[in-house]
């Protein structure tokens, strides 16, 4: 809902208006979602959920920190400065007092981030209060255990056809952390969504985030993993 420049889709699309970004949330409430992924990186995203997202305790907030996108151009900045300005700003801009969860959005060199005082920085944001859960956006599976080891959720890219992260879901799973998948229908390339969502649902993750606009695909998607909804619906 707030960036459609440099992703990697395979078409492109046109940025929702508000009514149906307000309509697209309702759905998603309503269908029993209640976690939403944002970033600073997402154009003005953050600002638009903190205007249309109502029912703040219902919802489970993730963002990130450590990447800008301006002028069509991504920048990186994971120094203590950098992040806590990144937060508070992410704080104001979804007009909140707290972040449920702020994972560090990391480069292709993820490794060399995590070898920083970034998370370090992240921790002392959480012992604040300002943020609840704390983890890393991780691209490679070493990065990814390592942020396992000082963290409290990753953030990996995960589908049918790409396992390559199951190392990192392991790990997680034998040490009781979170894991968020991203690209968990191969960012709109996956040959089959509702197998892959029946993939993923037989995975050890806590959850998927779903990139739609569309409302009936997040209608489908949230059949395809819980099939008794649409009994439900038929019976009404
Ligand atoms: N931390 C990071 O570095 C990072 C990187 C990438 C993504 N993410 C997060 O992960 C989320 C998901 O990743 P993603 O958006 O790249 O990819 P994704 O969730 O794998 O796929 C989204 C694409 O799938 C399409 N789609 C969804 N449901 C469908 C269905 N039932 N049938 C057909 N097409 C369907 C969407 O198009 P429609 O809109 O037409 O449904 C969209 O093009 C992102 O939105 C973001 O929050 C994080």
């Amino acid at each position: 809902m707030g960036r459609n420049t440099a992703v990697k889709y395979p078409a492109s699309f046109a940025i929702p208006g508000d009514q149906e970004v307000v309509n697209l949330l309702a759905l998603a409430r309503d269908l029993g979602i209640n976690l939403v992924d944002t970033a600073p990186a997402y154009g003005n995203s953050e600002s638009r959920l903190g205007a249309l997202l109502t029912e703040r305790h219902h919802w489970v907030i993730c963002t990130k920190a450590g990447e800008r996108y301006e002028g069509q151009r991504s920048s990186f900045d994971f120094s203590p400065q950098g992040l806590t300005s990144s937060v508070e700003t992410s704080l104001l801009r979804l007009r909140t007092d707290y972040l449920d969860v702020v994972v560090l959005h990391l480069p292709d060199d993820d490794s060399a981030v995590l070898a920083s005082d970034a998370m370090a920085s992240l921790r002392k944001m959480k012992d604040k209060g300002m943020v609840r859960a704390i983890g890393a956006s991780t691209k490679s599976a070493s990065a990814g255990l390592r942020a396992l080891e000082e963290s409290d959720v990753v953030m990996v890219a995960y589908h049918q056809e790409d396992t390559s992260q199951q190392v990192v879901l392991d790990a997680a799973h034998n040490t009781d952390r979170g894991v968020l998948i991203k690209k968990g229908l191969a960012s709109g390339h996956s040959r089959s969504p509702t197998e892959n969502l029946d993939f993923l649902m037989n995975s050890t993750m806590s959850s998927v985030v779903v990139g739609t606009i569309n409302p009936v695909h997040l209608t489908e998607n949230v059949t395809a993993v819980n099939p008794t909804r649409e009994n439900e619906s038929s019976q009404q």
